[in-house]
Formats: C-alpha cells, structure tokens, sequence
C-alpha cells in the first residue's frame, strides 16, 4: 500500500458566506495525510454550468446539501477507497463516470468539486508541498495580478444598478502584495466618498460597496473618482475592470437596463459599452453581452477584442470545448475559471489549457457564495493563470484568498515574477514556455 492510497472520503455539510449550506469534503490517505475542501456557490449562474445537488423541500429555502453529502459519504467514497490520490485526472473522470449526467446533477457538482479538491489537496500533502508548488513542479512561478471589486451590484446588490462588478486591477503595481496595498487604499477612499455623499448603505455580496447610484455611469464616476483620491491616476497605475454579466438583464433579446431605464438591442448594448471604453480606462470586460447573444458576443469581439480583454463566463462555463468554440467564432479573448461550474478540478484544468491553445487569457474566480476555502488561490499560482478574482476587499471568505496569496508570494520570494497586466498577450508569453 502506497502512502497516497485514499482510504477515506468523508462529506459534512458546512454553510457559506450567505449562510447557504454548502458541501465539505474530507480525505484521508493510507500514509496519514488528510485534508479537506468546500464547495463555493454562485448568484448568477451560466445556464450550461453543473449544477450543486440542493435538496429542495422547504428546509433552509430548498437549498440544503444532504443529499450531496451523501453521495460523498456513500457511492463516491465507495468508489474511491483504495485509489492513488496522485492520478488526479483517473479519479475525476472516475466521478464523471459515476455521475453518468451531462450536467453532473446526479452526484450534484457541489459533491464532485469538493472531493475532486480534497483528492488534490491530500495528494500534495502526502508530498509534503504546498500545493501550489506541488502543481507548479519544475516551471517558474509567477504571481497573478488582483483583480478586486469596489462596487457590488447586479444579483449580488438586489439588482440596485444592472452592472454586476466594478473592480479595479494594479497593472503598475511591482508585487502581489503591492497591488494590495494600493487597493486597499482606493477601497478605503470609495468608503469614505459613500459616507461623505450619504451612500453608504453596507456591503453586496463580494464585500463591494453597495452601489447606492442614480445610473451605471455614476457607478463608473464613482470609481474614478476613488482612484484619483487615493492618489494615482486612473489608467496609468490602476485600470477598471467590469463585470457586466449581462445574461442576467438579458430577456427576449432585448438587455434591460432597468436602473437607466433603457431597452437595448444587442448593438446599441454594444455601442453603450464601447463608449463607455472610450471614456474610462476599462482594460477588462467580462461578459459584455448575454450567453445567448453568441452573435453579439462576436460582433463586439471583432470590434475591441484587439485593445481589451473580453472574458467569457456564463459563455464560457469552464468548459474546454466551448473555449475552443469560442475562439473559432472568435467570441471571447479570455475565460473565467471557476472549477464548480464544471465540476472536477480536471476540466477545470482542461478550460486553462484550451485558453493556452487560443493564445486567450485566463482569469481564476472565486463565486459569490464562497466560504474560508482558499483552494482557487494554489490553483491560479499552480497552473499559472495570471490573473485572480475573488471579489472585493472587505468580508473574511475574501480576505483570506488575498492573504494566502501574500503568503505564496513571500514563500516563493525571488523565484517568483509579479505578473502585472500585460492583458492577453502577457498571458500568451507565459503560456509558452
Ligand atoms: P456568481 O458570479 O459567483 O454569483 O455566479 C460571479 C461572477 O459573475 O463572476
Ligand atoms: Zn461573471
């Protein structure tokens, strides 16, 4: 018996940072190593993501996770017991196999994900490695850039202005850790801006200020106005990144901006946001148009693709073939990796490495409904994505992905490059080697 035989599987519900429950997978392995991993939840949800197992009923609002925990703690860990921890793709194509759906609703993907982590975890702990560096092997390291909310909005703020994220990104900054700390001083000013204007109505979802504005636009002034009174310049030092999510206002083929009161084709849509990146120094913008708007989605790619990122989420659902298909279209210069839209770590993986193919970015992405699971972090350093989104700079399920990448980046000191935002192309020169 080899130390890395899995021997354990054990599944516990555990709640997430919206008090939802969620599912925690343990694994312990023959050689003692034993470690566990949760399942994060999202608010807006691609339709082609896999979908968590909820027990439905009037419990917790239908959202409890029993039945996933029993399927971890029943057919999975049946089917498990006695595998080697280090064939992580064996292993998650075993739990491909066993759910049998094309949607991974039999074993649910809130269980497959968190044991598929679980399994990655023990296994670099049966190696005695962080498991960042038990990913990475051989290659160099680099740090992913930050990519950090200020505004909350979309399902994550009651709807209270249509754009989901308003992040802000460091391409400037010299390390990880300085983009922090510029960060955290643009979030202090658009606090202390909402408090003075008399805005400050708490925090959504992401820990992003709750966005108590008359249009997007203002939204955007705002954001501006955040970065110039912690002292840089917007565009030079700090850029603006959104997240639109436009699927979410997106209804009979029309985009329904209900806080600016318009209805919008899918050109005007367009238009709209390709003024608003004339306007404001937007580097990134992720789902710009709805994921049933593949039409758009080209039409806006073929008209800034070349001078902006265009992510693709609810587009994209980590899923590698339609990465590929995307960039044939070409729909998309980028991919959001969230490892519980697809379920295994491996697909996840398979997503990044498509991108890579595409000479397409990649960013790695936390969910609205996370938990103290840092698991994402070790993910984007290990398979050196370069660039990181976990929300905003506030509540403790996102801190503590901030701080555990301070950590990795101390740990890998002058072996490390920061990866600063190089938007694509960075990403195409890292891929390569
Ligand atoms: P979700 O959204 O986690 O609520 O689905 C996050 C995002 O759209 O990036
Ligand atoms: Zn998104």
């Amino acid at each position: 018996m080899t130390a890395t035989e899995i021997v354990a599987v054990r599944g516990r519900r555990v709640w997430d940072s919206r008090g939802r429950p969620t599912v925690e997978a343990e694994v312990t392995l023959s050689g003692g190593a034993r470690r566990r991993a949760i399942a994060p939840a999202g608010a807006s949800v691609g339709s082609g993501e896999a979908v968590d197992l909820r027990d439905g009923g009037s419990r917790f609002g239908g959202a409890d996770v029993m039945k996933a925990v029993g399927n971890v703690n029943g057919a999975i860990a049946n089917t498990l017991r006695g595998r080697d921890a280090r064939d992580q793709k064996s292993i998650d194509d075993t739990l491909i196999a066993l759910d049998r759906t094309p949607d991974k609703a039999r074993l649910g993907a809130n269980a497959m994900i968190a044991t598929s982590m679980a399994v990655l975890h023990a296994a670099a702990a049966a190696a005695d490695m962080p498991l960042y560096a038990y990913l990475l092997g051989d290659r160099p390291a680099a740090m992913p850039i930050p990519e950090v909310q200020i505004f909350g909005g979309g399902a994550h703020a009651g709807r209270r202005v249509d754009i989901q994220d308003f992040m802000v990104v460091a391409p400037k900054a010299r390390s990880f850790a300085e983009a922090l700390d510029w960060t955290a001083e643009i979030y202090r000013a658009a606090g202390a801006m909402m408090r003075e204007t008399g805005r400050l109505q708490g925090v959504a979802d992401e820990g992003g200020f709750w966005p108590a504005f008359d249009s997007n636009t203002a939204a955007l002034d705002a954001l501006m106005g955040a970065i110039e009174r912690a002292g840089f310049t917007p565009g030079d030092e700090i850029s603006i990144s959104l997240d639109v999510a436009a699927s979410d206002f997106y209804r009979d083929g029309a985009y329904r901006l209900a806080l600016d009161g318009r209805v919008l084709d899918s050109d005007a849509m367009s238009a709209m946001l390709i003024d608003w990146l004339d306007r404001y120094p937007i580097v990134s913008i992720e789902d710009p148009l709805a994921e049933h708007d593949a039409a758009g989605l080209t039409r806006f790619t073929k008209a800034v693709g070349h001078r902006v990122q265009i992510v693709g989420d609810d587009f994209l659902v980590t899923d590698a073939a339609r990465v590929r298909r995307a960039a044939a279209m070409p729909a998309c210069n980028a991919v959001l990796v969230k490892p519980n839209q697809v379920g295994t770590v491996s697909e996840a993986k398979a997503a990044v490495e498509a991108a890579r193919a595409a000479r397409w970015g990649a960013i790695v992405s936390a969910r609205s409904g996370e938990t103290e699971d840092v698991t994402i972090v070790h993910l984007a350093v290990g398979w050196s994505v370069l660039q990181l989104k976990v929300g905003s700079f506030a509540r403790s399920e996102r801190m503590a992905k901030w701080n555990e990448a301070l950590r990795i980046e101390e740990a890998l000191g002058s072996r490390t490059r920061f990866a600063g935002f190089e938007p694509w192309r960075g990403q195409v020169l890292a891929f390569r080697k």
